[in-house]
């Protein structure tokens, strides 16, 4: 493993196996009653979230307690960034304190990046602003890996905003390396302009993509992210691009429904399909932890290539 984790794209498709591979040994120690291992006894993990995060912020906090290592939590609310300190100053701060890997969350894209420039231990991206969110990438691949077997030659179709998504952009880069093919559906407005170098297809119409595809991953319409009108309603959307029960019947009956979470009920996903059998939005949190483990694992604990 390379020292940090900053793009899904910094994975050789062997180092992406090895994280897999390390997970799945990992998730039998979640399995047991005491699930702690002593590997990370004595390192320290900071969490850096500048920007709001639930499942990320918790199953990397869960994941390094797990390995027994000491955990600082930092929140930018209620921190001296309100008083003006730079990114710069909080990460020597807290690198002062003992860090061997610092997890950031940022609104800016590249943040990490320049983290890494600054600090000595491993930087993992626990998701910069519309740019990559690595980790998620990885449990998502996991989490289809386990329902689908390998994934090589598997259809994966990521609906949705896509403009204002680090997901997919991992996920597309990611599952490339895997061998999968990708194809993106969305409005034209919430798709990048770059997108035509991405490594996958790009549809507008998700009914004629529904039957073909494995698995369909829903993105939340991210409207915190949206200074202008990228379609003409709520219910317009989700009449075109939204995961209703109707469309959830033109998938093929073993496809799999993912979504990164937070989910906007009723508008990309209805409820009925999020809740479903066939939704693995439940185990994609569950699979963050042990995704989470393995990367602590092989960045700070693991053999190094
Ligand atoms: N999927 C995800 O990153 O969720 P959080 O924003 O809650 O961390």
């Amino acid at each position: 493993m390379k020292r940090h984790l900053i793009s899904a794209a910094d994975l050789s498709r062997d180092e992406a196996l090895l994280i897999l591979d390390t997970a799945e040994e990992l998730a039998r120690v979640s399995e047991r009653s005491i699930k702690k291992l002593p590997t990370l006894r004595g390192r320290t993990v900071v969490n850096l979230f500048f920007e709001d995060s639930t499942r990320t912020r918790i199953s990397f906090e869960a994941a390094a307690k797990r390995l027994s290592a000491d955990v600082i939590n930092f929140s930018a609310k209620g921190s001296s960034v309100s008083k003006g300190e730079s990114l710069k100053d909080t990460a020597l701060t807290l690198e002062a304190m003992g860090a061997d890997a610092v997890v950031i969350r940022h609104s800016a894209s590249g943040a990490p990046h320049r983290l890494a420039t600054w600090v000595h231990g491993s930087v993992v991206n626990a998701g910069d602003g519309t740019h990559e969110h690595p980790t998620q990438a990885l449990l998502d691949a996991f989490s289809m890996r386990r329902r689908l077997g390998a994934l090589d030659g598997r259809k994966i179709t990521i609906v949705g905003d896509v403009l204002h998504s680090r997901v997919a952009r991992s996920n597309v880069l990611l599952l490339h390396t895997l061998g999968a093919e990708v194809t993106l559906v969305a409005p034209p407005t919430l798709l990048p302009v770059s997108v035509d170098t991405w490594p996958c297809a790009v549809s507008y119409d998700l009914d004629a993509v529904l039957p073909k595809s494995d698995a369909v991953m829903m993105l939340r319409v991210q409207k915190e992210r949206m200074n202008a009108a990228y379609f003409p309603s709520e219910r317009e959307y989700s009449r075109r691009y939204g995961l209703d029960r109707d469309r959830f019947a033109k998938m093929p009956d073993d496809a799999i429904v993912m979504h990164p979470g937070p989910m906007n009920r009723g508008m990309e996903i209805a409820a009925e399909v999020a809740d479903s059998p066939r939704s693995t939005i439940v185990e994609q949190v569950a699979n963050g932890v042990t995704i989470r483990m393995a990367v602590l694992y092989l960045l700070l604990g693991g053999d190094t290539a």
